[in-house]
């Protein structure tokens, strides 16, 4: 069977070695794909938002199955067109991407569903939002309605930081069209866990749970990130609290997707947060976690391609998905200035006795097929073990073995989790 992934980063070569694994997997391509993926898929040059590239290179490949890892092409509608040009996909169809696409449309959906989630208001206009922040609680959050590169949710310790947020926002409009709607939100307190899922709109089936850590500082200061590194299985997500996470969220927000006729498939992602009055949802995103599943999938034992055609042919109620009782840490390397001004272009060593699963990300090779740096987060280094302290300690053993110029990563991943369990 031949596979086409559609992305570029950690997240899209983390699921592409574990399509390797399977025996049912002759040939992976990645469109755009990076340089540091050319031992395990063929990369099709293109862009990724680019839906008729994604659809004709489907054609020329002829491939059995696309994975639409990122959220711009499912927002923007890969699945249905992939699905009218006749070829199976592993992701949701635009109707069901909206779950991230739009946070009005999310928050909506939980309001009217009784999903817990922090109480909210819609503004259309920067003068409406100026007033009810005028004399509304803080801390308090302000999110883009859109896509925002994952930068659109500011969370506000002050009045005066509230409404900078709504300036730039939605009236210098950082994010474009994302900007002409926002939600105000109540702020949450507690600890945070990502839940990925895989469902068919029927059946839901949650992955090994996992904490992402991302702001750019240690001890979880400095700028917010896209992810600098994860640790799973979360130790605060205890088997009493995934059994009220599935009767309270996920199962009711498969079938809320299904009975406003937008039903989902492919991987729906939970971002929790553990409060005292108990979980509630702070985002859904409509595709794999970055960098989450470069710490579920190398602990999950099962075919990730028999899982994604199962998804597809609407029968995951019979497919095996199990996961093993070890633990996983990925630590990313950036670009120092990352999420800020960096540079690249860096060549990558990696010590020959490197012994760990290494993500490229913002990797491109030269002509002579040296890898280079070429981007923000650059690389993920990830290990597993029996214990989380065995995991985290094996990660940085192999950080010290990959170098460039510039590089940088936190050095406390994985050290809050560590408190929980060895408190
Ligand atoms: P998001 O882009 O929606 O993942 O949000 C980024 C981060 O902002 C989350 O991981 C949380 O740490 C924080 N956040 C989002 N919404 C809230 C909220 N309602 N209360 C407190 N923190 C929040
Ligand atoms: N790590 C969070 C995300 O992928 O959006």
């Amino acid at each position: 069977m031949k596979v086409l992934v559609i992305g570029s980063g950690g997240r899209e070569h983390a699921i592409i070695q574990k399509l390797k694994e399977s025996p049912r997997v002759t040939e992976i391509f990645a469109l755009p794909g990076n340089g540091g993926m050319r031992r395990d898929a063929v990369c099709i040059p293109g862009s990724a938002k680019d839906i008729p590239g994604i659809v004709a290179a489907a054609k020329a490949h002829a491939v059995d199955l696309v994975v639409v890892a990122p959220d711009d092409p499912l927002v923007l509608g890969a699945v249905d067109a992939l699905h009218e040009a006749g070829f199976a996909c592993f992701g949701p169809d635009r109707a069901a991407a909206a779950i991230e696409g739009s946070k009005v449309f999310s928050k909506n959906l939980m309001q009217k569903y009784g999903i817990p989630t922090a109480a909210y208001r819609v503004f259309e206009s920067a003068a409406d939002a100026l007033a009810y922040l005028a004399d509304a609680p803080v801390p308090i959050v302000v999110k883009a309605d859109g896509l925002a590169l994952g930068k659109g949710a500011l969370v506000c310790m002050t009045r005066e930081e509230a409404f900078r947020a709504i300036h730039s926002l939605m009236e210098e409009r950082v994010f474009g069209e994302s900007g002409s709607r926002v939600v105000i939100e109540e702020y949450l307190e507690g600890p945070e866990v990502s839940v990925l899922s895989f469902t068919d709109g029927n059946t839901i089936v949650p992955m090994i749970s996992s904490m992402d850590h991302k702001r750019a500082g240690d001890g979880d200061t400095g700028l917010n990130t896209g992810g600098m590194g994860t640790v799973a299985p979360n130790p605060y997500y205890t088997p009493e609290i995934a059994k009220l996470c599935m009767d309270t969220i996920f199962l009711p927000t498969i079938r809320a997707m299904r009975a406003e006729g937008r039903p989902f498939k492919g991987c729906l992602y939970f971002g929790l947060m553990l409060t005292k009055s108990g979980p509630k949802v702070i985002e859904y995103n409509c595709r794999f976690g970055d960098p989450e599943t470069q710490v579920v999938l190398p602990l999950l034992e099962s075919d990730l391609f028999e899982i994604m055609l199962a998804v597809e042919q609407e029968r995951l109620a019979e497919c095996p998905v199990r996961f093993t009782d070890r633990h996983a840490c990925c630590v990313v390397l950036a670009s120092k200035g990352y999420p800020e001004a960096y540079q690249t272009g860096y060549p990558i060593g990696v010590d020959a006795d490197f012994d760990a699963r290494l993500y490229c990300a913002g990797v491109k090779a030269d002509a002579e097929g040296a890898l280079l740096s070429a981007g923000g987060r650059v690389l993920g280094v990830a290990a597993t073990d029996k214990t989380l302290r065995g995991a985290v300690d094996r990660a940085y053993a192999q950080v010290s073995k990959v170098h460039f110029e510039n590089a940088y990563c936190r050095r406390d991943i994985g050290a809050r989790a560590l408190c929980a369990v060895e408190d």
